[in-house]
């Protein structure tokens, strides 16, 4: 096996030395096409100095997984993943570069928070003219600072002392971190990994009030979960609901697409691995249609948790399960009347506490085509029947259902897969999940497996080593190994 190592590690050096294409390059294969796979591709085009062949296996006839659209009745609205924060800087990048079109989250629609009979908190829909919109602002403002007060600053507090962290991760030049622990560990976020959101927000000052209401409501929104969700993946949460939210016109899929297209990566769609084989050469790769490829190196960039990859030699996880979120898109009219209220007054994104009586966890107003047909999305943590649909709409033209394992189902202290499964060259991507699961953490972790990839195998470090020294290594080498 240590053999086996030394020969891809050789193999790449020698790439180095020559720096051209006449060599064969170091064959990375990928396995998923989502953000996590197209940023590694992304990474490794960006880092490495040598030639690389990079193979990327998706399952599905499209690239994106968790990056989707749905077509509902003619107009097309994301599935999976919608927003982006302006500080998701590799987004940022990766938008600019593939010159996608930022579309700007309209973060001025009302909102109220459900207790399964009465809406405990409310704000006004914003109208359509400027006036109308600027006054429902500042008056929505006052509401929500009347019942939550200076817990909203504390809430703030937590929140940017969590991304002022998180920012830490961009700087260039760091090195990779073999775990997860040692990555969060080196911009102080691994602590907030190991404790409910919930105590750390009562440590920061934050109310009963709204940690039930405003936090529990947006954790449901986010994570269809509660506030016994970490602190580190409750912050990432309370980031995707404030202002200055995006997304890509088009759709977010559109990262992970572009980022393949341009690392030249080979697409390999509607393969599904299932094995990775480390033999002495490399690893195996094996495809459920029968076919098979030798990798020098594997990039695991899927959760484990619920594809059923094998690995041999076998790998022992940590214990996760996924968060099952079941996405229901709906054109039709919802019944303000089963929430009470007549139909002009009902608050675009319906929110919700945490009842286990109260059968989703939110609705919201996608497009409004008219006052009587709008376009909505609901999540919930089990499917909706249609028995239950009517109660909530009035009319309803068309329907469409989709369960997602979305995320992990968080439960701190939260343990990490190591990125490295085998100790040879099979790294996993979403080992970082059980912190965050996002566009952006997907991205920051996908460029940690290839900075560690890349200086496990030049021996500690990414710039391309003197000449002198790769000779000698190769001097050393078995070279008859080659
Ligand atoms: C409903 C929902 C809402 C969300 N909202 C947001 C949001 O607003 N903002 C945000 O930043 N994040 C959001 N997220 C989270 C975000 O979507 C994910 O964290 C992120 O997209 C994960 O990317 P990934 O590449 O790690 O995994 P995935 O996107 O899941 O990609 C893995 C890919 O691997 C493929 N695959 C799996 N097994 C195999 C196999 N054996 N062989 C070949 N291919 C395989 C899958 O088909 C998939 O395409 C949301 C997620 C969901 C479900
Ligand atoms: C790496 O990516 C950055 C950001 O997109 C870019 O400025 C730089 O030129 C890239 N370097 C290489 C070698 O591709
Ligand atoms: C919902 O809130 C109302 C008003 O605050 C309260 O009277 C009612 O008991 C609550 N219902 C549930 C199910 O919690
Ligand atoms: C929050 O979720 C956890 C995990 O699913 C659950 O055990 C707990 O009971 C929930 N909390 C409340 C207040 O319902
Ligand atoms: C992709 O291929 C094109 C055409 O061969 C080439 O011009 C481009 O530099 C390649 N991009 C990368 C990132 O290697």
């Amino acid at each position: 096996m240590a053999a086996g190592r030394f020969v891809v590690i050789v193999r790449f050096l020698v790439c180095l030395l020559l720096a051209c294409r006449c060599c064969y390059g170091l064959q990375v294969c990928i396995v998923g096409s989502g953000m996590g796979g197209a940023s590694a591709a992304f990474f490794l085009r960006n880092y490495s100095t040598a030639p690389l062949d990079i193979d990327i296996f998706e399952q599905n006839d499209k690239v994106g997984g968790r990056m989707a659209v749905v077509e509902l009745a003619g107009d097309t609205f994301e599935a999976g993943a919608s927003i982006l924060h302006p500080k998701n800087l590799h987004a940022v990048n990766f938008v600019n570069l593939l010159g996608l079109k930022p579309r700007s989250d309209p973060d001025d629609e009302g909102f109220g928070i459900w207790n399964g009979s009465k809406f405990v908190f409310k704000t006004a829909n914003a109208g359509d003219s400027f006036i109308s919109k600027i006054t429902t602002q500042i008056l929505n403002t006052l509401a929500v600072m009347w019942r939550y007060g200076t817990s909203l600053w504390s809430m703030q507090n937590y929140v940017s002392d969590l991304l002022e962290k998180f920012l830490l991760l961009y700087q260039e030049g760091r090195p990779g971190f073999e775990t997860v622990e040692e990555l969060l560990k080196s911009v102080d976020l691994y602590e907030s990994t190991q404790y409910p959101v919930q105590e750390l927000l009562v440590k920061y000052g934050l109310s009963n009030l709204i940690i039930d209401e405003l936090v529990t409501f947006i954790m449901r929104i986010n994570y269809g979960q509660n506030v016994s969700i970490s602190g580190m993946a409750g912050g990432v949460s309370l980031c995707g609901s404030g202002g200055d939210l995006w997304a890509v016109e088009g759709g977010n899929w559109q990262i992970p697409e572009g980022l393949i297209r341009y690392t030249n990566a080979s697409l390999h769609l509607k393969s599904r691995v299932v094995s990775v084989t480390l033999e002495d050469s490399g690893y195996i790769v094996e495809l459920e249609s029968g076919g098979t490829k030798a990798c020098d190196t594997v990039i695991l960039a899927t959760s484990l948790d619920e594809s059923k990859i094998e690995i041999n030699p076998k790998v022992k996880l940590p214990q996760r399960s996924m968060q099952h979120t079941y996405t229901t898109f709906i054109r039709g009219l919802l019944n303000a009347e089963y929430f009470g209220m007549s139909s002009d007054t009902i608050p675009d994104l319906i929110g919700t506490v945490e009842d286990p009586a109260i059968p989703f966890s939110s609705i919201n107003v996608l497009k409004e085509y008219s006052v009587s047909d709008k376009a909505y999305k609901a999540f919930s943590r089990a499917p909706l029947s249609d028995e239950l649909l009517d109660k909530f709409f009035s009319t309803r033209s068309s329907t469409i259902r989709i369960d997602w394992a979305a995320y992990p189902h968080y439960t701190p202290p939260e343990k990490f897969a190591p990125y490295i499964l085998d100790g040879h060259h099979l790294y996993y991507v979403n080992a970082f999940e059980n912190a965050a699961s996002s566009i952006e953490t997907s991205a920051v972790s996908a460029q940690n497996v290839v900075r560690i990839l890349l200086s496990r195998l030049l021996h500690g470090n990414l710039e391309q080593p003197k000449l002198s020294s790769v000779a000698g290594l190769i001097k050393d080498g078995t070279v008859e190994d080659l």
